[in-house]
């Protein structure tokens, strides 16, 4: 979900000369001189060959392995109309990401910005969870450790860059804007917990699994709104760790 960060990064590092020496032999710069579909099209093809890269993880980007990517810890506070929820969700680990295939890329150099169109067939989630709230009519009170199938997630992203100066006087991007539409086709999940919870557990597996487009279309704006601040921090620290210099020479 949060892979759209590493394109918009990818973006950048593919005009970094300094980093590229880091990078697996194949990957040459894109010409932003080239025509705007000459150009997308280069940024997809260098993309392509990173990928096997992304997996692992760029220590000289700070960018952790995408497959699988670990979420230490993620907090959730939200009421919405039909979810009150308060979460912890911790020791996270999503399987699949970089099975991505992307549908449409734009990206303007010029203009530090990126769009994204993607589609993940197929992500493995699982983690620990301490919840407290309710869904519809649906206790979530409980603790215990998750495990999620989701497929066919179809994920929108743009992200816009801008050159800021830091305190040290160095010219860095960071990332201005960044908008998430994200939409999971279907899922199931399975959740263990203490022997006391087992009741409350099974009812809402059981509400989720027979209903799962209902469930996420509930929970989407919390999921959205995860994915984009996973995606926030990641890229500040992928791109505070570059000056604008060895990004775009
Ligand atoms: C979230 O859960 C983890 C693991 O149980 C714990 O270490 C951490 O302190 C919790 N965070 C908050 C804010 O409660
Ligand atoms: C996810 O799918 C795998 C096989 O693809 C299956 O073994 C596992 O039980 C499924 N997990 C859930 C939570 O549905």
């Amino acid at each position: 979900m949060m892979l759209f960060n590493y394109f918009f990064l990818f973006f950048f590092v593919i005009h970094a000369g300094k980093v590229l020496a880091e990078l697996p032999p194949g990957v040459t710069p894109c010409s932003p001189s080239e025509s705007p579909d000459a150009y997308d099209s280069c940024v997809l093809q260098q993309l392509m060959i990173l990928t096997p890269q992304l997996v692992k993880g760029i220590p000289s980007l700070k960018l952790p392995p995408l497959d699988p990517l670990s979420l230490p810890s993620l907090i959730v506070d939200r009421n919405l109309d039909a979810i009150r929820v308060k979460a912890n969700l911790s020791s996270v680990r999503v399987y699949g990401a970089s099975n991505y295939e992307i549908d449409e890329l734009r990206a303007k150099p010029n203009d530090l910005s990126v769009f994204l169109r993607l589609r993940i067939p197929y992500i493995h989630v699982k983690g620990n969870y301490e919840v407290k709230g309710n869904l519809l009519l649906i206790s979530l009170n409980g603790n215990g450790a998750f495990k999620g199938n989701f497929t066919n997630t179809q994920v929108r992203v743009s992200a816009q860059g801008k050159e800021v100066v830091d305190k040290n006087q160095v010219k860095r991007i960071e990332l201005s804007k960044l908008s998430t539409k994200l939409r999971i086709g279907g899922g199931n999940i399975k959740l263990k917990t203490p022997p006391t919870q087992v009741r409350a557990a099974d009812a809402a597996t059981s509400f989720f699994n027979s209903n799962p487009r209902l469930v996420l279309d509930i929970i989407n704006p919390i999921i959205e709104e995860t994915a984009a601040s996973i995606g926030k921090a990641l890229a500040a620290r992928a791109l505070g760790a570059l000056t604008k210099d060895e990004i775009l020479p």
